[in-house]
């Protein structure tokens, strides 16, 4: 510094200065170089010998920063504390001072010294940082109905000046009213660095309605608007009501398994329940249902469903259980003997009106009953009872025996007319056998419905009489049938049924040989009467007769 400005500096320190028209302010960010203009950066006089900075110190004494000469490229750092490592001035005059701190929140003043003047120019510093983060801590994982539960504190970390925060349920701000909302503010400054770290906790009364309830933490600070959103909550409260439900169909019949559902409204549902099983305590952990296995008729009542937390909590169920017997005297096969008499038991009992009907091989019929039996009711007799969702069956199979009975023997040309087909037809149970009186080849035979047929074949080389004997272990029976032989039919064409044509023909055949015989007679009549009327006319002619005749007129001559 040279003796000249040297002189006018304590000159200017000696006070007779002007004041600047009031002073400006400004705002610098945290850790960034604060840039102070001197004079709004007006530009400085043409005189200019040289511009000083100086601050305020806490105690109001100033203190000196640097110079710099008009003349000079590099100032005259005069600052001994913290700031000579920190302040510099550009070429328009302005401060630099590097790393903004909040200490740095001074009122800092130019002093423009020129041949003819001298103005000081204040400039007020404030420096201002935006939250390093905005978020919300322990959070809570589930809000309870009509229970005050911190929902979470909002946190907005190392601001100047400090953020203020408020809370936001669906977009509404919440205003704490000292009972459903409840919002805790703190403030911590920290000692070193002066910036503020604030904090809210949100404290909330939920409702049912709430679960889908967003809420958010909005922090407010002058640089910026930052906010933290919860994720919605799951709501919990107490159930309200319990409802037992029956879950089988109806109606329930005896031997269902019959499965009971308690429910409950509050959330998270119970996880165990007592199940009250005609007076009888069941705890279900882990569950809510409780099968009863193949209900009885005596398990009919009321059931019952609590919460172990609260057993006031109930609700009660009535099951009426539907059952059915059917029981009948018979049963399997029974076996009756033609003409014996058939009787059959039903006791049916059941929970309601019992409606029964029998079929027959599938056929409706009348309940069975017989004084006498005849093959014609055998078949599988099956009652069924039914009340409304239940029907029962039973059954039995009659089988009704009897020794066979002829019912047709036949006999029936075949097409080639070189054999016979005999039929011999019979009703008996058991199945019959069949003898024949006959040899025969291709016999052929069934049994259907109690009806045995039985066929062979045979080639009558003379008439026969014909005998089918049909027996079973209960008897036998007889019939006999006449067969003519097929070689002597080849003229009569048919047989049986066609007697009377072959009687027809033989009346033809006689009429025919009568008349031949009536010719022939008229033939040698004719003869004779022609050889005597020879005899008598031609005498003395050469005879034509028989050689014998001949030789006794040759004889008769030769004598005369
Ligand atoms: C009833 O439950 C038992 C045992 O769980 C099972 O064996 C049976 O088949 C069930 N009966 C019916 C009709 O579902
Ligand atoms: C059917 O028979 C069973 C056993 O034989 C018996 O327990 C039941 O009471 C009978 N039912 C009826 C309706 O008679
Ligand atoms: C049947 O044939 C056997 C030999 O095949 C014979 O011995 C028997 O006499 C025959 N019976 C009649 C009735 O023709
Ligand atoms: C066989 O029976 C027929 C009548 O059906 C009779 O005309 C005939 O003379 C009988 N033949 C013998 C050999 O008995
Ligand atoms: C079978 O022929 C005999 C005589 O050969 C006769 O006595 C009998 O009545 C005839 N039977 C039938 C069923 O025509």
């Amino acid at each position: 510094m040279d003796s000249a400005a040297f002189l006018l500096l304590l000159c200017v320190s000696a006070g007779t200065l002007l004041r600047a028209r009031g002073s400006d302010s400004m705002t610098a960010l945290y850790g960034e170089t604060i840039t102070i203009p001197c004079n709004s950066g007006a530009p400085a006089p043409a005189d200019l010998m040289f511009v000083k900075w100086k601050y305020e110190k806490a105690d109001g004494t100033p203190g000196d920063l640097l110079i710099k000469q008009a003349q000079s490229d590099q100032p005259t750092v005069q600052a001994t504390d913290d700031y000579a490592q920190r302040v510099s001035i550009d070429d328009k005059y302005n401060l630099l001072i590097t790393k903004a701190t909040l200490s740095d929140q001074k009122t800092f003043t130019c002093m423009v010294v020129s041949g003819t003047n001298l103005m000081e120019y204040s400039v007020t510093v404030s420096v201002s940082k935006k939250p390093t983060s905005v978020e919300i801590i322990d959070k809570a994982d589930v809000l309870q109905k009509d229970k005050p539960v911190t929902l979470g504190t909002c946190v907005a970390t190392d601001a100047n000046p400090r953020a203020e925060i408020t809370w936001t349920k669906n977009g509404q701000l919440m205003v704490a009213d000292g009972k459903a909302v409840v919002i805790i503010p703190s403030l911590k400054v920290n000692p070193a660095t002066g910036l503020s770290t604030t904090s809210s906790t949100l404290q909330y009364v939920a409702t049912k309605e709430d679960a889908d309830a967003v809420f958010v933490c909005v922090s407010t600070h002058e640089m910026i608007t930052e906010d933290a959103e919860l994720e919605p909550f799951a709501i919990h409260y107490p159930s309200e009501t319990v409802s037992l439900q029956i879950m089988s169909k109806k109606p329930v019949v005896e031997g269902d398994n019959v499965t009971l559902k308690c429910n409950a409204d509050g959330n998270p549902p119970p996880s165990s329940y007592f199940f009250h099983l005609k007076g009888q305590k069941m705890l279900v952990e882990n569950s809510d249902t409780y099968t009863l296995t193949s209900i009885s008729r005596e398990a009919a009542g009321e059931y019952k469903c609590t919460l172990p937390d609260n057993e006031k909590m109930e609700d009660t169920q009535n099951i009426v259980v539907s059952y059915l017997d059917l029981n009948l005297s018979l049963s399997g096969k029974v076996v009756k003997k033609v003409g014996e008499a058939l009787s059959v038991q039903t006791e049916k009992s059941g929970s309601g009106d019992v409606k029964v009907s029998w079929t027959k091989n599938g056929k409706t019929v009348a309940e069975p009953q017989a004084d006498k039996l005849s093959f014609a009711d055998a078949g599988v007799y099956v009652c069924v009872a039914s009340i409304p969702g239940v029907t029962r069956r039973k059954s039995f199979e009659l089988v009704v025996e009897g020794k066979p009975v002829i019912t047709g023997l036949s006999k029936h040309r075949a097409d080639d007319a070189k054999h016979k087909v005999l039929t011999c037809e019979a009703v008996g149970v058991p199945e019959p056998s069949f003898t024949w009186s006959v040899n025969s080849t291709d016999e052929e035979s069934s049994y259907v419905n109690n009806k045995a047929t039985h066929k062979i074949t045979v080639v009558p080389r003379v008439n026969l009489t014909v005998t089918c004997t049909v027996s079973n272990k209960l008897g036998e029976d007889v019939r006999t049938i006449n067969v003519s032989s097929v070689f002597k039919e080849e003229s009569e064409k048919k047989e049986s049924q066609e007697d009377s044509d072959d009687q027809a023909k033989l009346i033809v055949g006689v009429v025919a040989g009568l008349l031949i015989a009536a010719a022939v007679v008229g033939l040698i009549y004719w003869l004779y009467m022609k050889n005597s009327r020879q005899g008598s006319w031609k005498t003395g002619e050469k005879e034509v007769g028989t050689s014998e005749e001949s030789k006794k007129l040759e004889e008769n001559n030769h004598a005369v």
